[in-house]
């Protein structure tokens, strides 16, 4: 599970996001809420590449606040569940989309086995030690012939200059060698980088968001650590010592939409 400065960044911060959302207008919503996992253009790419169609259930795992979840219900129509161990990050996901978020560990998913047709777990393997109980996780909740998509911020160096506090990264053929111990075919990769940025309109909305957090809690504690977290992170990618990997895998088998 996450250690404690994780918590005020993805639980509190969550909360705040959601007030801040209620101030500006829903039309805020989807930029704030889509903060860990980079930019529209990718998750689009991973939508694709994982053959995501209408009416099809999509397990999130570590779903945070939502936004990818909303992100790819608008664009290609399928049906999220969403799982996070934070129930702030719930309670946020359902203020600001109406989802009835489920409060646990994407190493103990609380949903049965095969019942989704695909799963994706979007920036968090690097929060967690053992990404292979969230990987086997994914793939017993995923239906034979089903897509696993991954969003992974892998280390590029040998060794981390203060790196934020409470990730674990590995490397991009670490990252690998782990699907394809999970029994997980990967299909498809690429690097975040490689996408565009989001609008600026989209930017912009994000920013406003988070000027509405700093406004009301940039004196806490709890935005001070997160921030310090975040700002070690930011170093992080710039500097090109971390980068993001996105990942398509597919389940072996060929259940998926035998019973839809
Ligand atoms: C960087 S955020 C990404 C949120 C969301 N997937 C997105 O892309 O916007 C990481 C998320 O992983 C969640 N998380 C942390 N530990 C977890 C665990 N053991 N199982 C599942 N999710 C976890 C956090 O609560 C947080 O919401």
């Amino acid at each position: 599970m996450s250690e404690e400065p994780q918590a005020e960044e993805f639980d509190t911060v969550a909360s705040w996001t959601a007030d801040a959302v209620e101030e500006l207008g829903q039309d805020h919503a989807l930029p704030a809420a889509c903060r860990g996992s980079g930019s529209p253009a990718a998750l689009r790419w991973l939508a694709d590449r994982m053959g995501l169609a209408p009416g099809m259930r999509l397990l999130d795992s570590g779903a945070g606040v939502g936004g990818p979840a909303r992100l790819v219900q608008e664009t290609h129509g399928v049906q999220p569940t969403l799982v996070d161990p934070m129930e702030g990050a719930c309670r946020a996901a359902e203020r600001l989309f109406g989802f009835r978020a489920l409060v646990g560990d994407g190493a103990a998913l609380p949903v049965g086995s095969g019942e989704h047709d695909a799963g994706w777990s979007l920036g968090v393997l690097c929060t967690v030690e053992d990404k292979a109980a969230q990987v086997a996780e994914l793939r017993r909740v995923v239906a034979g012939g089903g897509a696993v998509g991954l969003l992974v911020f892998v280390r590029t160096v040998e060794e981390l200059t203060d790196p934020p506090e409470g990730n674990h990264f590995v490397t991009a053929d670490a990252l690998d060698g782990l699907l394809r111990g999970a029994g997980l075919d990967v299909v498809d990769r690429a690097w975040l980088g490689d996408f565009d940025d989001p609008p600026q309109d989209w930017q912009d909305a994000a920013d406003a968001v988070d000027d509405v957090v700093r406004r009301e809690h940039g004196d806490s504690d709890s935005f001070q650590e997160a921030q310090r977290n975040q700002d070690r992170m930011i170093r992080l990618l710039r500097d090109g010592s971390v980068a993001g990997r996105l990942v398509v895998c597919r389940v072996p088998g060929d259940d998926v939409g035998r019973d839809t």
